[in-house]
């Protein structure tokens, strides 16, 4: 299907469900305050790769946690659950970030899924979506 539609009406703060779109899987995740807090208090320069990697950004937008979340819904956080390093599947609430970790070569990424550790180049990346109601995502 060239878009996938996610009602995320039963999560709670904390929670994590992971869609197939185009073959992928996508991440949904509803952070908790603590996680997006972090992922805010981050300096651009401690960042690997400082572009925001956000489909529904135009050109080199910077990856602030604004960046990378979603827009008015800064909670929740969509991506492509793909390692930018070779293409595994990271685990959630996992390494030093309490992120993401691949377990295939230790690339360790963060609250909003930017890598900070590790082979992986470019954070993971954001597809199109919008909520197209308050709980309701509409992927591609
Ligand atoms: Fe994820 Fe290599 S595929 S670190």
């Amino acid at each position: 299907l060239a878009t996938t539609e996610v009602n995320v009406s039963s999560m709670s703060p904390g929670q994590s469900i992971t869609v197939s779109w185009r073959g992928k899987p996508v991440f949904v995740r509803y952070r908790t305050e603590e996680e997006v807090n972090a992922a805010k208090e981050t300096p651009l320069s401690d960042l690997k790769d400082p572009v925001a990697r956000n489909e529904n950004l135009q050109g080199d937008a910077p990856a602030t946690d604004e960046n990378r979340g979603a827009p008015d819904k800064e909670a929740w956080l969509i991506m492509v659950g793909i390692c930018t390093h070779l293409g595994c599947v990271p685990i959630g609430e996992a390494g030093s970030f309490n992120g993401w970790f691949c377990p295939c070569h230790g690339s360790v990424y963060d609250t909003a899924g930017r890598i900070r550790s590790g082979p992986a180049p470019t954070n993971l990346p954001i597809p199109t979506y919008q909520f197209t109601a308050d709980t309701v995502i509409r992927i591609g």
